[in-house]
């Protein structure tokens, strides 16, 4: 039976883990799963089947009426082109799971335990079948422990919502301000590392990456470097 690799790489939001993990799933010609979407992408669900996720009052019903649309709630990932694509019961919302307010309920759903299962079954059933970079927050701690390569890619949380906010910006999402984000990416990042289940964590195995001196380029090199040099080390090389 022919070993598919995975490389996992985590971290909190804006810390570059999506631009560089796309970059080296392109070299390397591995699938590049963003997991972050999949919350995403029931995080919309959840809004748009009538979740509340500004009110912080009756969390109990809401987290009870979130887990209930588990059921009707149908994922695919797919790939056109090489870009990953969610669908969701037939609809391609892609386009639509990047905006603040999908982010916060990404969070907030992404706390269940119901929903984690559901996400993690589809990312290793993805990994068991290819080669794969995963990122998101629990793939080198959970999802994929045996990962051959774990990098965790963090940054200070006024360089990441510096970024954050210049994205928002060149997307014409002009009526953000920066304390927004940034006070957004903070609620994010202690949601995210406080929950029960399999929260954001460095994997004690994982290469601790940096990145708020380093400007994108500096990023992708440092992890090429990283990669290449564990895949030579495992098994003779790719
Ligand atoms: O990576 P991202 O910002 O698109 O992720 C959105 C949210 O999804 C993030 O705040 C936490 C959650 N998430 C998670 O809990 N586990 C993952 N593996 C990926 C994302």
């Amino acid at each position: 039976m022919s070993q598919h690799y995975s490389i996992a790489l985590d971290g909190p939001s804006g810390a570059g883990k999506s631009t560089i993990a796309k970059t080296i799933a392109k070299e390397l010609n591995y699938i590049y799963l963003d997991t972050g979407a999949m919350y995403r992408a029931f995080g919309l669900y959840a809004i748009e089947n009538g979740i509340d996720f500004t009110c912080e009052k009756y969390i109990q019903e809401r987290d009870r009426a979130t887990r209930e649309l588990l059921n009707s709630f149908n994922l695919d990932i797919r790939y056109e082109q090489g870009e990953q694509k969610v669908i969701v019961n037939g609809k391609d919302c892609t386009g639509l799971i990047r905006t603040p307010e999908v982010s916060i309920a990404a969070s907030k759903v992404a706390v269940l335990p119901a929903v984690r299962k559901r996400m993690v079954e589809l990312q290793r059933s993805i990994a068991a079948r290819t080669n794969v970079v995963m990122d998101g927050r629990d793939i080198g701690t959970y999802v994929l422990p045996n990962a051959q390569i774990k990098i965790f890619i963090t940054a200070s949380s006024v360089a990441r919502a510096k970024r954050r906010f210049q994205e928002l910006q060149a997307k014409g999402m002009k009526d953000i301000t920066f304390e927004q984000v940034h006070s957004d990416m903070q609620f994010r990042d202690r949601n995210d590392s406080s929950r029960a289940f399999a929260p954001l964590s460095r994997a004690n195995d994982a290469t601790l990456l940096d990145t708020t001196n380093l400007d994108l380029q500096e990023s992708i090199e440092t992890v090429r470097r990283i990669i290449m040099r564990k895949l030579k080390l495992s098994q003779g090389g790719i």
